[in-house]
């Protein structure tokens, strides 16, 4: 079901009106925080821009990393409120905590396109436990209610359900476009329909496999994970990443994908290392057994051109989860070849959705972001959407 966007609100009914803007500003920070990477925050621009243009007072709020109810200096969100300034051209006031008189002062004191920052809103416990009182206390500071934290709909909390059923809830232009494209694939992706999912681990992937073998027309399967998938099958791992104690659900996904005639493509080939290290001996097989005393730490070039010529033929693609250990330059290759391959099926006119987190870094790695039709900003959202689970900070908003 569709979601009433800000869009959908009469101009003349933002005017002077106080609205509540839940973001995901929780953006990487190094050791001095300094924000490494703001596509988060710029993500979150149109809406914010459109809120101000419209003369709405903008309250801002989101968290920022996992404080557990405590003040955390470094969790702070003051190097958003500058980067939000940048960005915006204008002052963003930045308030000292989320609730609270200082707070409802600095609220009241808003003028029409006035933007005032929240602090962290995980520097209270309330926030994460989707606290009735304190979800009351956030919603008395507004009048209206915006979702555009994308990132964080798939958290029951204070701020992205709990204050929804005080407000008119409305989405952002973020979370619609997250839905135009996650959705799309979903509901009614252009065939043939590809899905690539990789990363170390099955478990947390395992419900996105068992959904996705239902809608797909093929499923590429990379990264540690297949070496779970190769064991299942009796197939040599060497001293690979494997999860024992998943090695029926592996079975179990394979016999699905047989079962709906679902091309199930592992790979064919390797990047063995003796270590798990930069500076390891390696070397490439010439076919899917690993050697003992030897560990997957990437796909092969064989696997690449086979995954290549799937992705090739795709109208719909979705990426999740890198193919080998991209982060150490000596093991990227694979998912950097990908990458390339996702971006020229695009440029002949698929749709590519690329899941946040890691692939999303590895595509901006590979200098590919701007040929995606659409980088998530979710990571664990967007795979709960894919797993077809009903996001509790979506279910809240007003349908269309
Ligand atoms: C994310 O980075 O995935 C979101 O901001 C959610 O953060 P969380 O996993 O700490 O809830």
């Amino acid at each position: 079901m569709a979601k009433k966007t800000v869009a959908d609100i009469p101009d003349k009914e933002l005017k002077g009106k106080k609205v509540f803007v839940r973001c995901d500003f929780n953006v990487p920070l190094d050791d001095k925080q300094n924000i490494t990477s703001d596509k988060r925050i710029r993500a979150a621009m149109p809406t914010i821009e459109y809120l101000i243009k419209c003369g709405a007072r903008l309250i801002l709020a989101s968290h920022l990393g996992r404080p557990k109810g405590e003040v955390k200096k470094e969790l702070s969100l003051v190097p958003v409120q500058k980067k939000l300034a940048e960005l915006l051209g204008k002052p963003v006031a930045m308030a000292p905590d989320c609730v609270g008189p200082e707070v409802k002062k600095l609220v009241d004191g808003l003028k029409d396109g006035d933007v005032l920052l929240l602090e962290n809103l995980r520097f209270h416990k309330t926030e994460t436990k989707n606290n009735p009182e304190f979800a009351k206390e956030l919603a008395s500071l507004a009048e209206i209610y915006v979702s555009d934290a994308f990132g964080t709909v798939h958290r029951a909390h204070a701020s992205t359900e709990g204050i929804a059923h005080h407000l008119p809830a409305y989405a952002g232009f973020l979370i619609e476009k997250e839905l135009k494209f996650l959705g799309g694939a979903l509901t009614d992706p252009k065939k043939p329909f590809v899905a690539i999912i990789g990363g170390a681990k099955i478990s947390g992937k395992l419900e996105v496999l068992k959904s996705l073998v239902n809608k797909v027309d093929s499923l590429i399967i990379g990264g540690g994970m297949a070496y779970t998938f190769f064991k299942a099958q009796g197939v040599a791992v060497g001293k690979s990443l494997v999860e024992d104690d998943l090695i029926d659900d592996a079975k179990a996904i394979l016999k699905a994908a047989k079962e709906k005639n679902v091309p199930f493509l592992l790979p064919i080939d390797h990047v063995i290392a003796d270590k798990f290290a930069e500076d390891a001996n390696s070397k490439a097989t010439s076919d899917t057994a690993i050697p003992d005393g030897w560990l997957g730490v990437d796909i092969g070039p064989g696997s690449v051109k086979k995954f290549s010529e799937a992705i090739n033929g795709a109208k719909t693609i979705v990426w999740n989860g890198p193919m080998g250990v991209f982060e150490m330059p000596k093991f990227a290759a694979g998912t950097l070849g990908i990458a390339k391959a996702v971006a020229d099926a695009t440029s002949k006119g698929a749709v590519s959705i690329i899941g946040g987190g890691d692939s999303a870094s590895a595509v901006k790695k590979a200098g590919l972001a701007d040929k995606m039709s659409h980088i998530s900003t979710g990571g664990g959202a967007s795979l709960e959407f894919l797993e077809g689970k009903v996001l509790p900070g979506i279910a809240v908003l007003q349908d269309k």
